[in-house]
């Protein structure tokens, strides 16, 4: 069975997607066949990887029509690298399982048809935690939390360690979870402060990589092309490879 990697944080705008874009793309560029699953409405990671998210079928299709899986993972950017949107009908999702519960088996076998055809499996989490991301979360041996280095930061990181724990108890799985601290500037006081607050209070979960704030990984997002293609020899790019050998060594050892 594959790797499930749930980017998660319940705060927007701290790096889940950029994060689940380059990790994905680098497990990808480095022949391990990888899916980013965008479960964002607002599929971003799609775009990012420069695929039309309007007019694919996406997991909605799979989960509603029973399209087959081959069918609804965009292909791109290199042989091993796959984008499954959510999809055209993406806003009846969550409604239709509401409504017809047997849809949530449905979705659990989706997501074991996923993690057995894809070596790696990337979850990019929507800021709000509903049914479909939950049970996204559910799946994943291994949560990522990208934190800004920001105040209230800290705040934030209690209450989501909190919530994972909850989505977890009487699961079947208890996944590992590391933290990285993302956009980090050693320049800005306030981010050398909250990334020392961090490293007191989470020093367990703190994994060692620092993404620091580099605007090629927010322009090459713009663009829809990884970073990772576009300034391979970036700082944010380096810092991004780091962190995927750091999660992979997590694995390695789980493992064994
Ligand atoms: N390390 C970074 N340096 C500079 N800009 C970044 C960095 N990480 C993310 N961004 C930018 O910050 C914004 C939010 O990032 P994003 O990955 O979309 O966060 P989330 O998915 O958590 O909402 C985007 O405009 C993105 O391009
Ligand atoms: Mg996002």
């Amino acid at each position: 069975m594959g790797y499930v990697i749930a980017i998660a944080n319940h705060k927007g705008g701290v790096g889940k997607t950029t994060s689940a874009i380059n990790v994905g793309t680098l497990l990808a560029l480095t022949g391990r066949k990888t899916l980013i699953l965008d479960l964002d409405l607002q599929g971003n990671a799609t775009s990012g990887l420069g695929v039309r998210k309007e007019d694919k079928p996406g997991l909605a299709s799979a989960l509603l029509d029973n399209t087959p899986l081959a069918e609804v993972a965009c292909p791109c950017y290199c042989d091993d690298l796959f984008v499954l949107p959510l999809g055209r009908r993406s806003s009846a999702i969550e409604e239709e399982i509401r409504n017809q519960p047997l849809l949530m088996e449905r979705l659990e076998s989706i997501f074991d048809r996923i993690a057995a055809a894809w070596e790696y499996v990337i979850l990019d989490c929507p800021p709000a935690f509903g049914i479909l991301p939950n049970a996204a979360i559910r799946q994943a041996n291994y949560t990522c939390i990208p934190v800004q280095c920001e105040f209230f930061s800290i705040e934030g990181l209690t209450a989501m360690l909190k919530r994972l724990q909850e989505l977890q108890t009487g699961g079947s799985r208890t996944p590992r979870t590391g933290v990285v601290l993302t956009m980090f500037n050693p320049e800005e006081d306030h981010s050398c402060q909250v990334r020392t607050e961090i490293e007191r209070h989470f020093a367990p979960l703190l994994l060692k990589s620092v993404i620091p704030r580099d605007p090629i990984l927010s322009s090459s997002t713009t663009l829809g092309i990884p970073a990772v293609i576009q300034a391979p020899e970036s700082r944010g790019v380096r810092a991004y490879l780091e962190l995927a050998w750091e999660i992979l060594r997590n694995e390695k050892q789980e493992a064994g």
